[in-house]
């Protein structure tokens, strides 16, 4: 068993060997671009997780999906926390409209667009990223207006699609970094694609509260998209997620090391993929045993600890970190936030409010409901009783 031939993948948007437990999503996904490419209607998708689910290597999944079935499509698009939405939509438009110009020919039509995208982008704050060799047209998708420029930038994408017989799909990632004015800006949009039932799609991911966000940013958010959450995987995939990657390449995994991997793991596909690694690593091989696991139990739990929890506790200030470490001293989440600020030894809410909404900025942390709040990455609270539990802050 050579390091070099190691199968599993953990770390962030690294495409596993085996997609364990998401037949159903590629199932149903593909017969939406169905759907959509033969003039019906169909909701587009968002998926909501925790960190580590594997949300963005369903959306990597996905994208390839569609491209199979003849569509355009973005590739995963991040969205970043400062960015206006208008870049990165103008950026994904441009690039679905230069697969068009690859694969069909439509070079006025796809010349006509692109002018539109340039009038949508010349508009967004920075003005045009894009290098853009055409004239803005004018009147459509430049109003200043985000939302009709944006329903005016969609339409005009999917009349290109359709013209060539094709759809078009966005791919957002991390969509829950959208601030609410431009959700509801694409809210509007996909309201409008399905209205005009035109081919394009979207498929987002984000954290937890996405559908929440959505649907304050507009009420019918509720019924305009499907949503589906992620979480950890059923027992059955998770063995499969684990085991496959091995027996691929001629290495078994004895039934118990399985088992007991399936239960450390809890079914996260980030965990199980770590595990993966360890034991790929330490085993002589051609077997994966019991006493292999013995050998790596510590070493990944340091593994987690520096990279999974570390990297992310490092993203938080002083403050935020005694926030966290508050958080965690309370047991069973969610965690009332009352009860977090007296934790942190707080007089009053409102002196660790501006810390939890920052540790909800930099994605580290959600609110489940009103007044509450709980981590956005799986078992943080246990990384953070043992390594930074609370009693620490006060010695500092
Ligand atoms: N369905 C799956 N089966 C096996 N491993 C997976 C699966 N989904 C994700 N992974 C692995 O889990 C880790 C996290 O995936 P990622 O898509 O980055 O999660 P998220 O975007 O939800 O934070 C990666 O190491 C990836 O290889
Ligand atoms: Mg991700």
């Amino acid at each position: 068993m050579q390091r070099r031939d190691n199968p599993y993948t953990p770390g962030a948007g690294r495409r596993p060997p085996t997609l364990a437990g998401r037949d159903d999503d590629l199932n149903d996904f593909s017969s939406l671009v169905e759907v959509l490419s033969s003039g019906g209607a169909e909701r587009s998708l968002v998926y909501y997780g925790l960190r580590g689910v594997g949300k963005t290597v369903l959306l990597m999944e996905l994208d390839i999906l569609a491209s199979e079935q003849g569509w355009a499509t973005t590739d995963v698009q991040e969205v970043g926390s400062q960015a206006d939405f208008r870049s990165t939509f103008a950026q994904m438009a441009s690039r679905l409209l230069r697969e068009m110009s690859r694969r069909h020919r439509l070079r006025d039509r796809i010349e006509r667009a692109l002018g539109v995208v340039k009038a949508f982008s010349l508009l967004a704050p920075g003005g045009v990223q894009l290098k853009l060799d055409v004239e803005a047209v004018r009147g459509v998708a430049d109003s200043g207006d985000p939302e009709q420029d944006l329903v005016d930038l969609l339409r005009e994408i999917g009349q290109t699609a359709r013209a060539a017989g094709s759809g078009a799909l966005f791919v957002v990632d991390e969509m829950h970094n959208l601030a609410a004015s431009s959700l509801a800006a694409v809210c509007m949009a996909f309201q409008a694609m399905s209205r005009d039932a035109l081919p394009v799609a979207m498929v987002g991911a984000g954290l937890p509260d996405l559908q929440v966000r959505l649907m304050k940013a507009k009420p019918y958010a509720d019924r305009l998209f499907e949503y589906r959450e992620l979480g950890r995987l059923a027992d059955a995939s998770a063995r499969m997620a684990l085991v496959k990657p091995a027996a691929t390449l001629g290495v078994d995994l004895d039934e118990d090391v399985a088992l007991e991997v399936v239960r450390l793991s809890a079914g996260y596909p980030y965990f199980l993929q770590e595990y993966g690694r360890e034991l790929w690593n330490a085993a002589e091989g051609p077997r994966i045993t019991m006493a292999d696991l013995a050998e790596v139990g510590d070493l990944v739990r340091d593994q987690l600890a520096r990279t999974f929890y570390g990297t992310r506790f490092d993203l938080a200030s002083d403050a935020e970190q005694r926030y966290l470490a508050a958080m965690a001293s309370l047991g069973a989440p969610p965690y009332a936030s009352a009860a977090v600020a007296r934790a942190w030894g707080a007089e009053s809410q409102r002196q660790t409010s501006p810390h939890r909404d920052s540790l909800i900025q930099k994605g580290l942390v959600w609110s489940p409901r009103r007044g509450y709040v709980d981590f956005t990455v799986p078992r943080f609270a246990d990384y953070l009783l043992e390594h930074q539990p609370i009693r620490g802050f006060d010695e500092r």
